[in-house]
């Protein structure tokens, strides 16, 4: 196999270093939101109240900022695209605005939505933590904020939260990866898998869901040996890849496979985005990997091109987030606080931000793969086989 002829097999530590891990920043960007006691119900209803009543005594319609990450991946373009186009259906205007992972440029795009005069924000963050200031801005001028996908942390200024199950997501990941390599049949059986991680951004709160999720179902078989880490970095702190990047995600597997999968397949890699999925599609492709040692590889968002490789067979799962059904629930939400309607909430318990637990609806996520894309994907009306055949 060409992968065993590679001649650089780098020492242990070193490869440590290689790998860019975001260390001291995860513990700093991930508030351990159990240990925070939040005077949730009612900071949630004070803010919510005046920030309906600052809205609701605009004209009809009115002024909507929507602040996105990125459009680097499919997923927040759709995101936009939707938000504004049921938004304008509804007689808002709409200030879209993407600040490419630059934090700072989206403190500014949301100052600017203020200064126009929005009467509304909603904001997906590119580091969630990072938004206080501006967001107490927006308090101050009576601006009500939904927090979209990503909770906005600590800060009292955001009334509801639009998302996914985001440790469901996980769960559903590890899941299947529990049934696709039948790991309770192996441990019995006496058997092993190689498995690596790549995680979500740390200064992303639903990156560390997910990854408590996917632990949650596959940390049993670490501990029995049925799974098996060979870089042995298995902690949020060590595998998480600070904004999501597609490029540290393959440089991780890169060095992963060089340094420790010189004479063993990696037959997993549990990533938590389609982006990493690409990233280690190509060091493996880089590695000399086939079809017949193909690794279980994960994704999530089920993006054009994930959904292709899905059907390619380089890719094996994604996680399904129909955008279509967030940005409908975070319009709902958007009404609440412009027309002082009740939005529908299904969750008052786990998304405490620091500051207070923020009303939220949880989507459900759904896992794709080649067996079921055409009944979820094709006949959901979300991509047409057109579109997966070009
Ligand atoms: C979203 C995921 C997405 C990731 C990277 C997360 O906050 O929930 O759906 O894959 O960001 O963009």
């Amino acid at each position: 196999m060409k992968r065993k002829l590679l001649s650089a097999i780098l020492c242990v530590s070193m490869v440590a270093t290689m790998l860019v891990g975001c260390g001291s920043k995860a513990e700093t960007a991930t508030t351990d939101t159990a240990a925070t006691e939040a005077p949730a119900a009612d900071a949630a209803a004070d803010s919510t109240e005046a920030a309906t009543e600052a809205a609701a005594a605009t004209t009809e319609g009115g002024k909507i900022g929507v602040a996105m990450p990125t459009q680097s991946s499919e997923r927040w373009i759709n995101d936009g695209a939707n938000m504004k186009k049921q938004l304008e259906s509804l007689g808002y205007e709409v200030d879209l605005q993407y600040a490419e992972d630059d934090v700072q440029a989206q403190v500014s795009q949301i100052e600017n939505m203020i200064a126009n005069g929005a009467n509304c924000l909603v904001i997906a963050s590119i580091d969630s933590s990072a938004l206080v200031n501006v967001e107490a801005q927006a308090k101050e001028a009576g601006i009500p904020i939904i927090a979209y996908d990503r909770l906005l942390m600590d800060t009292d200024a955001v009334s509801y939260y639009a998302t996914f199950d985001n440790k469901g997501v996980g769960t559903a990941i590890g899941k299947y990866i529990e049934e696709a390599k039948g790991l309770a049949a192996a441990k019995d059986a006496g058997e092993s898998y190689t498995i690596e991680f790549f995680m979500g951004s740390p200064d992303d709160n639903n990156a560390k869901m997910l990854y408590d999720g996917l632990l949650e179902v596959l940390q049993p078989y670490l501990d029995d040996g049925t799974l098996v880490c060979k870089s042995g970095r298995t902690s949020f702190d060590d595998t998480c890849i600070l904004r999501w990047s597609q490029e540290t995600a393959q440089q991780n597997c890169e060095n992963y496979l060089t340094g420790f999968y010189a004479d063993e397949d990696l037959d997993i890699c549990a990533t938590a985005f389609d982006g990493f999925a690409y990233g280690c599609k190509a060091a493996l492709e880089g590695a000399g990997y086939t079809a017949d040692n193909w690794p279980l590889i994960s994704g999530q968002d089920a993006e054009l091109m994930a959904t292709k490789n899905i059907i390619a067979g380089t890719q094996t799962m994604s996680i399904y987030k129909d955008t279509r059904l967030l940005a409908e629930k975070c319009v709902t939400m958007v009404q609440a606080v412009m027309q002082g309607a009740e939005p529908e909430i299904n969750d008052t318990e786990q998304y405490n931000n620091g500051k207070l637990v923020v009303p939220s609806y949880l989507c459900t996520p759904v896992a794709v793969d080649k067996d079921n894309y055409k009944e979820i994907i094709v006949d959901g009306g979300y991509y047409t086989e057109e579109q997966l055949a070009e």
